[in-house]
């Protein structure tokens, strides 16, 4: 037995009103067809098939860097469509045996959980076709699901070419269907457009099927946020704030402690251990690992980085690439970029900038610096104003500071250069020659007194 998934994501989403095609629009950070690729993944073998028409290529392009599994693409060069669209991907679907299945999802249907689709797949055989159905109060726009006195399901009538006691009915079509593929490939050469949209219809395999003796089979969802499609930006903003909640709404029954679950923002995996508290307008992005006691404060934004275990990160700050120690604080205001590595009890404060540079333990920048290409080591004390000036227009440099430096304030640090352990710089030194350990480097003009010195005086005419 095997299962093709068919995903259609033909469409241009002219409602969108975007050169962008709609299913690369993001849900969380995430294109809305990788949450659909990613969800059929998990589906045991399955292969994936993706239809694709307007801007292919971008879609393409978006999956090449992607670690997602096989996927094979079919062209729909015009949007002929449902029907139309799932034939272009027939050539490449196993259709050798009556045992075979498909199913189909749309690209721009993102919230579809596994759970639900591996029901339709258990459902659907070579007699039955398992179908999704949502029943709605405003049905406007989908197809109506059409059963006999008998309450079975004969067939789908799209809203433009229902009739007015049709257009009653409440009970529509999701668009996502699992299908036997043998019969599925004749049915499909048998889809007219005789229809008042003069499209190939993919509903039309249902009263097919109903004609040929199968039986249907229609699962009523019970989440609507699982089969609601994406037609506009208002939709797509609806759909962000309803995978927003169910993800902080996880985060708190492992214990996470979220002053506002409505103002955190997820764009990627966060991992969190015990007592780690969220302030409110938080942005996790990437690969994201907080790790017990530690605390987040307002408005800050983290990528890609590791806080460990009782390190505060206050407000305002931007980290991406970073490693913050044990026990650390960072903020209010501070920007750790790619590269930065905070071992224990270090702080960095307000207006302090680091890009691949370690700290090592207990080291200080608490004010205003630019710290790049860098290592320190335990015990360093950089003073405000301090500018590690790592690159001469041409070429990157470090700069290597060993353990208990202090470095005085509006201090110039011209790299490559190296400062030995326990050495001084007073303030306001241009260092360009590495210091010696013990040392006091001083590299400024020296202060003068003059005396008899007489101010300017205004000009009278
Ligand atoms: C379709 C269903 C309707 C269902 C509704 C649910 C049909 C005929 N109708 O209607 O019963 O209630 O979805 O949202 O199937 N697509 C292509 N190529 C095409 C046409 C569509 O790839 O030629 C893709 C679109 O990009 C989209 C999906 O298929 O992802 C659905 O197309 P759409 O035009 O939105 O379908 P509806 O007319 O809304
Ligand atoms: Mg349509």
């Amino acid at each position: 037995m095997s299962i093709d998934v068919v995903i259609l994501a033909a469409g241009k989403g002219t409602r969108m009103h975007s050169e962008k095609p709609k299913v690369l629009h993001s849900i969380a950070g995430k294109a809305m067809l990788e949450h659909v690729v990613n969800t059929a993944s998990q589906l045991a073998s399955s292969k994936l098939h993706v239809v694709v028409g307007y801007a292919a290529d971008a879609i393409e392009a978006y999956f090449e860097n992607k670690e997602t599994q096989h996927i094979s693409w079919a062209t729909q060069a015009e949007q002929l469509g449902t029907g139309h669209a799932v034939a272009q991907a027939l050539p490449k679907l196993d259709i050798s045996s009556e045992e075979n299945k498909v199913l189909v999802l749309y690209g721009d249907v993102p919230l579809i959980q596994k759970r639900t689709l591996e029901n339709l797949l258990a459902t659907v055989n070579s007699e039955t076709v398992a179908l999704l159905t949502l029943v709605t109060e405003n049905p406007a726009g989908l197809g109506r699901i059409i059963r006999d006195t008998d309450n079975a399901v004969v067939a789908i009538v799209e809203e433009k070419d229902a009739s007015d006691a049709e257009k009653q009915i409440q009970e529509t079509n999701s668009g996502i269907l699992a299908v036997p593929a043998k019969k599925l490939a004749r049915w499909l050469n048998d889809i007219g457009n005789d229809n008042e949209q003069g499209e190939y219809y993919l509903t039309d395999v249902i009263a097919m099927a109903v004609n040929d003796g199968c039986k249907i089979a229609a699962t009523i969802i019970e989440d609507g946020f699982e089969v609601q499609g994406v037609n506009d930006k208002k939709q797509l903003a609806m759909l962000e704030r309803h995978f927003q909640m169910q993800n902080a709404e996880a985060l708190m029954e492992q214990g996470v402690a979220l002053l506002d679950p409505a103002r955190l923002d997820v764009r990627g995996e966060v991992e969190c251990g015990k007592d780690v508290e969220i302030d409110v307008n938080v942005v996790l992005e990437g690969k994201v690992t907080i790790k017990d006691g530690a605390r987040i404060g307002p408005g800050v934004t983290i990528k890609d980085s590791v806080i460990e275990e009782g390190a505060t990160i206050l407000s305002g700050s931007n980290l991406e690439g970073a490693v913050v120690g044990k026990n650390s604080s960072v903020g209010p205001h501070a920007r750790l970029r790619p590269g930065t590595v905070l071992n224990e009890g270090c702080k960095v404060g307000n207006f302090v900038e680091i890009k691949n540079a370690v700290f090592g333990k207990g080291s200080k920048a608490s004010h205003l610096a630019y710290i790049g290409d860098a290592e320190l080591g335990e015990g360093v004390n950089i003073g405000a104003g301090t500018i590690f000036c790592n690159y001469d227009g041409a070429n990157k440099h470090k700069t290597t500071i060993g353990n208990n430096v202090f470095i005085g304030s509006n201090s110039v640090l011209v790299a490559p250069v190296t400062l030995a352990d326990n050495s001084f710089v007073a303030a306001g030194s241009a260092i360009n020659k590495n210091v010696p350990k013990d040392m006091l480097a001083i590299a400024r003009g020296r202060q003068k007194h003059i005396e008899g010195w007489g101010r300017p005086k205004k000009k009278t005419s």
